[in-house]
């Protein structure tokens, strides 16, 4: 492995030239389009925030008074009993609604339900058809539906010995079943640690170890491209790592043939414990601060860190920013929305299900390829489903840029009226087409910053009350104050590029990283003492609109995944040919970053084009297929500074150059180039 790397992101890189690995060209764009749009007057009128006034007015009453904003907004949702204090704050903790006791299922779900509303919808699903030829498959679940399930998967769980504070870890596909098992863990109060569908069977052992679980939620596979994806042998695999997990609970999705119990007793049928299990499971009056769930996201080290949620403040900041930036209406009977991400990534939790559902708008939920049968395949679905709100990530959109304007034109969109966008700096490009192709020039769009950390949005437009400009995720939401700073944590004058920091806490804020507190403290609160370091570089134009340039630390965001470039060396240096690696971010069409890896190779092993093949599936094995690097460079020595670093700004520079000209599999000598970047600078 190459030598390992503390976070000291922002010592290593300054800020002007913050976000080199996100260099999908949004910078330079941005000088060029400059055009605002103010909100369209029709959806105003009927929007939650009418004006700009409007908004200021309550960001204004949010900063100076925090508890009181934050407490008015809590009281909208169900209590089991009222909190004692909505802050309780000392750096770097923070403790909402001390006192307060409620449940997130219970907000999701019998809320609705006791109010009267059992027969309204709360989940339509859609996906992919069963077998080829046949109509896609679509489910329709009410919150009494909901409500049955998630009590007797609760149940079903119970049974299992599963106790409050116990950790579940879940590795789905994106059926409405993945939605149960999250809320049905929060009905009880067990933690949930959702594994996204496409990470390999290292990752699974890696995060079932961290997390200490031992029950784990899978499926016999799901569906992509008419395919299945087979990750109960995926679970197999990463279980025949560990012997920690005692109970698999397996939902049958595909009829793939799936191996059960190869250790007695561990292997059951979601459908076989569902069948005589009770729908007769209240509520567990959580506090406030208990743990709702633990989600692993990448870092600067190779090992992803388990970010912490607990229960209330997590739950009021998710809710309020579905109601205001998606501007939802549980009053309007037409309202559907779509967020187009996986439950496996802090958007599916926060925007699929937990903020969504509490304010009684029905969530959609797609499992399958966004060009699968047909490259209009989202369009498709919007039409039939007449979908309201929908939110996607840039590089999704710079896909269906590339397929053609005729897959949107062919459908009807007119249903939609809010367009949201998250995961990474969304060119102005991109935007533009979103705006027109998609918005029919019609709909606000909201381009939403915030992160695994945040739990919720932290800096975006308020549709109806925001002017937008195409790349700027534009102003603070209600409650947080972002600020552009140096290292010495001194605010930036307008246009000059600094780190991007949020100076006092909110709800949803991470409450920690799983087992590791020094690393809590160093990665977020050590590098500017006093805020929260978010690691990325940005901006505030001299209107006060934010924006985001990119990370400045060893994470990049590849089609908006995060990534820590230390996970992706130590994938490549598994494998018995490589010696050392670095790898880093280089522009990519499509995926806005992509991954470059410079490698050395043991005495005796020879660059070829199959060895490149090999590695890349290497990585795909050890991490997933979102992590394969789009380019291998092989070299003689990896270029570095006297004191033996590696040079990753030279590396960047080379792998911002395009493609590598001649014979791929030559020998680079890098060398050189690092001798002379050392004289230059001498
Ligand atoms: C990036 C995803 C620019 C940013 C919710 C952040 C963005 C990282 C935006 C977090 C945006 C997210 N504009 N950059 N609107 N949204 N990012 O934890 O670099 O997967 O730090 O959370 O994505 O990624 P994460």
């Amino acid at each position: 492995m190459t030598s390992p790397r503390t976070s000291s992101a922002a010592k290593a890189v300054s800020p002007a030239s913050a976000g080199p690995d996100n260099s999908n060209g949004a910078m330079q764009s941005i000088m060029h389009e400059l055009r605002q749009f103010a909100p369209p007057v029709d959806f105003a009128v009927r929007a939650h925030v009418k004006s700009f006034k409007e908004y200021e007015r309550l960001y204004h009453q949010s900063i100076d008074n925090p508890e009181k904003f934050w407490g008015e907004q809590a009281d909208r949702l169900h209590w089991f009993k009222k909190w004692d204090r909505v802050l309780e704050w000392n750096l770097p903790d923070a403790k909402w609604f001390v006192g307060g006791k409620t449940n997130l299922c219970y907000n999701c779900v019998d809320r609705q339900v006791a109010d009267g509303l059992g027969d309204k919808l709360a989940i339509v699903w859609e996906g992919e058809p069963m077998r080829e030829g046949q109509p896609p498959e679509v489910r329709r679940l009410t919150y009494r539906d909901l409500q049955r399930e998630t009590a007797k998967f609760a149940n079903v769980l119970k049974s299992k010995g599963v106790k409050k504070g116990d950790r579940v870890t879940l590795y789905m596909p994106m059926v409405p079943e993945l939605a149960i098992a999250v809320l049905a863990c929060a009905r009880i109060g067990a933690p949930h640690s959702v594994i996204f569908g496409g990470f390999s069977a290292n990752a699974i052992k890696d995060r079932v170890e961290d997390a200490q679980s031992t029950i784990l939620i899978t499926a016999d596979g799901g569906f992509r491209r008419g395919k299945p994806v087979p990750l109960k042998d995926t679970v197999d695999e990463a279980l025949s790592m560990t012997n920690l997990v005692k109970t698999v609970i397996v939902y049958q999705r595909t009829e793939n043939p799936v191996k059960m119990t190869p250790a007695p007793g561990r292997d059951h049928w979601w459908h076989d414990l569902m069948r005589d299990a009770s729908d007769q499971c209240p509520c567990e009056p959580m506090d406030s601060e208990d743990l709702l769930f633990i989600l692993y996201t990448s870092g600067t080290t190779g090992k992803p860190k388990g970010i912490m949620h607990t229960t209330g403040g997590y739950m009021v900041h998710t809710y309020l920013t579905s109601r205001y930036v998606f501007d939802l209406h549980e009053e309007d009977p037409s309202e559907l929305y779509w967020c187009t991400a996986d439950v496996g990534w802090i958007t599916g939790h926060s925007y699929i299900i937990y903020g969504v559902l509490p304010n009684r708008v029905p969530t959609f939920m797609y499992e399958g390829a966004p060009n699968s049968p047909g490259p209009d395949r989202f369009w498709d679905i919007i039409e039939r489903h007449k979908i309201t709100k929908f939110y996607t990530a840039p590089t999704a959109i710079r896909a269906f840029m590339k397929w053609g304007d005729e897959h949107p034109g062919k459908h009807d969109l007119s249903s939609l009226k809010v367009l949201g966008t998250v995961g990474e700096p969304i060119n102005p490009e991109a935007w533009m087409w979103y705006q027109k192709h998609i918005g029919g020039d019609r709909c606000p769009i909201v381009d939403t910053w915030w992160q695994t950390e945040t739990g919720g949005h932290m800096i975006t437009p308020i549709p109806g009350a925001t002017t937008t400009t195409p790349g700027s995720c534009t102003r603070p939401f209600f409650g947080i104050d972002a600020a552009i700073v140096s290292k010495d944590g001194q605010e930036m004058p307008p246009n000059a590029g600094g780190f991007l920091v949020i100076r006092k806490p909110w709800p949803s804020m991470l409450r920690g990283i799983w087992g590791d507190r020094e690393r809590f403290v160093k990665t977020y609160w050590a590098e500017i003492p006093g805020f929260y370091f978010a690691g990325d570089g940005a901006r505030r134009d001299p209107e006060g609109n934010f924006w985001v340039m990119g990370r400045v630390d060893d994470v990049i965001n590849v089609s908006g995944h995060r990534l820590g470039t230390a996970e992706v060396e130590s994938a490549l240096v598994s494998h018995p040919a490589v010696a050392e690696s670095a790898v880093v971010g280089m522009p990519h069409e499509i995926k806005g970053t992509g991954i470059a890896a410079f490698v050395t190779l043991k005495a005796g092993q020879k660059p070829s084009e199959a060895l490149k093949e090999e590695l890349i599936q290497h990585v795909g094995k050890e991490i997933g297929a979102i992590a394969k690097p789009d380019q291998i460079r092989f070299t003689d020595a990896l270029p570095k500074t006297r004191s033996g670093k590696i040079m990753r700004r030279l590396l960047r520079e080379l792998a911002h150059g395009g493609e590598v000209q001649g014979d791929t599999t030559t020998l680079e000598d890098l060398s050189v180039l690092a001798n002379l970047r050392q004289s230059e600078e001498a």
